[in-house]
């Protein structure tokens, strides 16, 4: 394994063991559930919004290591940011997990996500990347929802 992998897997092992934002939001402007059917896994993603950015996000469900970790990253990393800033992150997160295995990420741009990029190795792993990210969009869109995977 590369040095630059497993400072990555480090990452993701940290964010499962001590997950961030991993709290209800009591009265969430928007709120979902996502649900993986291939596993069971359930998580609920809350957000409340100043105007159209995002003022806080968290999580609360049960996942494997790799949703969990990705869920805690990505309510890092979306703090502040605006609907349209989630939708084209959540796009540039979603090409980096399925795509070519041999492209590299682009650190600079997703910072701490790009821990993420050697999932395009393992398509089933994919839908425990996305989940949370799948499960936010519906949130901040419809303000509610229960998402799959599938
Ligand atoms: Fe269930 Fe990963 S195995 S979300």
């Amino acid at each position: 394994m590369s040095e630059f992998s497993e400072l990555y897997q480090e990452v993701i092992l940290d964010h499962n063991r001590r997950p961030r934002n991993f709290r209800v939001i009591e009265h969430p402007d928007g709120s979902a559930v996502g649900h993986n059917p291939l596993c069971g896994d359930e998580i609920t993603v809350y957000v409340d919004m100043d105007g159209d950015a995002v003022r806080d996000v968290t999580f609360q469900g049960a996942g494997c290591a790799i949703s969990k970790a990705s869920a805690s990253m990505m309510t890092e990393a979306i703090r502040g940011k605006s609907r349209d800033e989630v939708i084209r992150l959540f796009d540039e997160f979603h090409r980096m997990v399925t795509d070519d295995p041999s492209a590299l990420p682009d650190v600079e741009r997703m910072g701490k996500l790009a821990a993420f990029s050697g999932v395009c190795e393992f398509p089933a792993r994919v839908k425990c990347a996305s989940l949370a990210w799948h499960t936010l969009l519906a949130a901040i869109k419809d303000g509610k929802g229960i998402v799959t995977t599938e």
